[in-house]
């Protein structure tokens, strides 16, 4: 089953971060060749908006998520689609 990664698109976690977050997933899975690899997914306010900005990844719910945090979790789920 492919990695599935779930972003917050609603206003507050989309402001305080995941616009930006976005980019970063969809240049990072593009750089790496993971495009068909991974599943993304938008999502609406996840009701933590307090949290924010917040992503998901395979049901794992991460809060305020900066894009070093989201670099280290992407490594995470690259390494799994290689099987390393
Ligand atoms: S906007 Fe993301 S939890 Fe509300």
């Amino acid at each position: 089953m492919k990695p599935r990664i779930k972003i917050c698109m609603g206003s507050s976690c989309f402001r305080r971060g995941n616009r930006k977050n976005l980019e970063f997933i969809e240049s990072y899975l593009e750089e790496h060749g993971f495009v068909a690899e991974v599943e993304l997914v938008g999502s609406r306010c996840e009701e933590q908006c307090r949290k924010g900005p917040n992503l998901e990844i395979n049901g794992q719910m991460y809060h305020e998520v900066s894009q070093e945090i989201l670099a280290g979790l992407l490594e995470q789920v690259v390494g799994r689609c290689s099987g390393e």
